[in-house]
């Protein structure tokens, strides 16, 4: 029986920084269920094999170069996107970066990176994309949140700042366009094995011993965790869903942890 709340065929959906990680993932996740993907990076071999990754697996998809912080690049290949692939019905900013350096040791330039690739660009996409959304009557737009939207931790001010305010832009975004049919909400990841986070995943890396003991569900996430929430908010089934964020985090969130000493 085919279950339509959850069907995306005939839907097109762009996924920011979609050339590997958990972008890559979400991005299958939407594609499994029927849609027909676009995928956005700025690095032009990752490109070449994301797309070759992708068809090998059997997707429909399409593959546009641009700087998501660049305004006059996203006008551009939002432009392109619509005449060339079609109607975009579901955005995914998921494209991201992150600055490991101690606040004191922060140079204005890098904090103003981060916020830069990791709320104006979302800002600036959803922006674009939601004009025509806003046309159009109907649309989906999913920001790739973090925990570090709720908690902050050494050495992230910028990353936590800039993912905190990612928070409240769903929040604005859904205000002010749920009355078009538009529903933003968010997805807040836990900690992902992925590129961003190998270098403390590691044997031994007392931040990797700190997540497995913080985590109720006792692992690092698979990227693969995160299509389930991605697809719902892709989806029908959350027509009235506004300005939410889905942490999926293996319980991180809802729990204070435990004594090291307590099983
Ligand atoms: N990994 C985690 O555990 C975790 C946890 C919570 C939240 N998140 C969030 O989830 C998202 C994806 O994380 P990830 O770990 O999969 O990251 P990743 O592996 O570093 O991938 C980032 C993606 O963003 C693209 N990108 C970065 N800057 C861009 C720009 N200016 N214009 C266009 N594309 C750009 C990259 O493209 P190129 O390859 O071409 O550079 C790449 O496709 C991020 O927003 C991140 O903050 C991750």
């Amino acid at each position: 029986m085919k279950n339509s709340l959850f069907d995306l065929a005939g839907k097109t959906a762009l996924v920011t920084g979609g050339t590997h990680g958990l972008g890559m993932a979400m991005a299958m996740g939407l594609g499994d269920a029927g849609a027909t993907l676009v995928i956005n990076g700025h690095s032009r071999d990752r490109m070449e094999s994301a797309l070759d990754t992708y068809r090998k697996a059997g997707y429909t998809v399409h593959g546009f170069l641009f700087d998501v912080t660049n305004e006059a690049e996203v006008k551009t290949a939002i432009a392109d996107i619509e005449d060339q692939v079609g109607e975009i019905d579901i955005l995914v900013n998921n494209a991201g970066i992150i600055k490991r350096i101690p606040a004191v040791d922060m140079e204005v330039a890098d904090f103003k990176r981060v916020l830069e690739v990791d709320l104006v660009a979302p800002f600036l996409m959803s922006r674009e994309v939601g004009k025509k959304m806003i046309a159009r009557k109907s649309g989906k737009i999913i920001n790739i949140c973090s925990m570090m939207s709720e908690l902050g931790r050494n050495t992230v001010s910028a990353y936590a700042s800039a993912k905190g305010g990612l928070k409240m832009l769903t929040r604005n975004l859904a205000t002010e366009w749920a009355k078009h049919n538009i529903q933003v909400n968010g997805i807040g990841p836990g900690y992902f094995a992925t590129e961003q986070t190998a270098p403390i995943r590691v044997d031994g890396h007392p931040f990797n011993e700190f997540i497995i003991n913080r985590t109720p569900a006792s692992r690092w996430g698979d990227p693969d965790d995160l299509k389930g929430a991605a697809v719902f908010l892709a989806s029908k089934a959350s027509d009235f869903v506004n300005g939410q964020i889905i942490y999926v985090d293996g319980g991180i969130l809802a729990t204070i942890g435990k004594p090291s000493n307590e099983s």
